[in-house]
């Protein structure tokens, strides 16, 4: 991995607490619902997952932790993304978290397998696009999740390949889906041109762009798999900042440098002065940012 992608590594980090917050906890009520009814009507089969754009496998942890599975005894997940090495910042969270939670840990071929109070998780990391996965991956899948995700891929193609592998009645849960807004405080005069210059590069080449939330409530359905809850979940950070808090929003800054300085929408002496003023406020502790999520739940009909 280059130090870029180790950036990236610290910057899923940092996300996790702020994910935290976001998700949207009626939607994940609904799918512990579904889960509960799905294990009592197939008794004895093993839940099935699926994770894609997984990263670091933050949203494994935090559905076990949060007893989101609690209704199966055997889970199996697998976790797919395309990021070289990205699989051994995976290892090494898991290892971290599974000790910490009083799982205990053994080595498969693939991946590991944590048990703990007569409950085992198979865990599998594949190194792969999404798409190559899905053409080798059995239709048996009960639940995919795709965790800020989708806003980079070609949207009605992934959810279509996606919804392929799942079995009768499957779930697709999309939580911290970007849904078009993002906004800086205190308030800069290059706000506008900044922000929707940001926006704008959502939508290169075969992206889902800067409503993917939104356009999610009717393309699920029209592939087949009507929406079953859905609901908003923001990114609010706000003074004072801890560290985590710093290094996302400093990774965030780096994401609009990266992707605007690009673009020729705005001229590079107003991205540097707003960056420049941007970072002013992070060192400063007065830097506030929102980002429109949404976190959406379907069911295969
Ligand atoms: C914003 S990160 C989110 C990671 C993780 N879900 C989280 O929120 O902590 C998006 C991830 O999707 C992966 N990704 C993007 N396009 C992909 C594709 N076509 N196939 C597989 N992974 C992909 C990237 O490598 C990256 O790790």
């Amino acid at each position: 991995m280059t130090s870029h992608d180790d950036r990236f590594v610290h910057y899923l980090r940092a996300k996790e607490s702020v994910d935290d917050r976001a998700l949207h906890r009626p939607t994940l009520a609904s799918l512990i619902d579904r889960l509960e009814a799905r294990a009592e009507s197939r008794s004895g089969q093993p839940l099935r997952v699926v994770s894609v754009g997984a990263g670091t496998g933050a949203m494994c942890r935090r559905l076990l932790s949060w007893g989101v599975f609690d209704a199966y005894d055997e889970i199996k997940y697998v976790m797919v993304d395309r990021k070289r090495g990205m699989a051994d910042h995976a290892a090494a969270a898991f290892a971290k978290w599974a000790r910490a939670a009083g799982w205990t840990a053994e080595p498969t071929p693939d991946g590991f397998r944590i048990e703990r109070h007569g409950r085992s998780v198979s865990l599998t990391y594949v190194t792969s696009d999404l798409f190559e996965a899905m053409t080798v991956l059995p239709k048996a899948i009960d639940l995919v999740v795709a965790h800020a995700v989708l806003d980079v891929l070609p949207l009605r193609r992934a959810v279509d390949a996606l919804l392929s592998r799942l079995t009768d009645g499957g779930l697709f849960y999309a939580p911290i889906t970007f849904d078009g807004r993002t906004a800086f405080r205190p308030s800069h005069p290059a706000d506008e041109a900044v922000l929707g210059a940001y926006h704008e590069t959502m939508c290169g080449g075969e992206r889902a762009g800067p409503d993917t939330g939104s356009d999610l409530l009717s393309v699920l359905p029209d592939l087949g798999a009507p929406v079953v809850a859905a609901g908003g979940s923001d990114w609010v950070v706000h003074p004072p900042h801890d560290d985590e808090a710093r290094i996302f929003l400093d990774r965030v800054l780096g994401f609009v440098e990266e992707s605007v300085g690009k673009s020729a929408a705005v001229d590079r002496e107003t991205l540097d002065g707003w960056l420049e003023a941007r970072h002013d406020d992070l060192a400063g502790d007065e830097l506030a940012y929102v980002a429109h999520n949404l976190d959406v739940l379907a069911e295969l009909d």
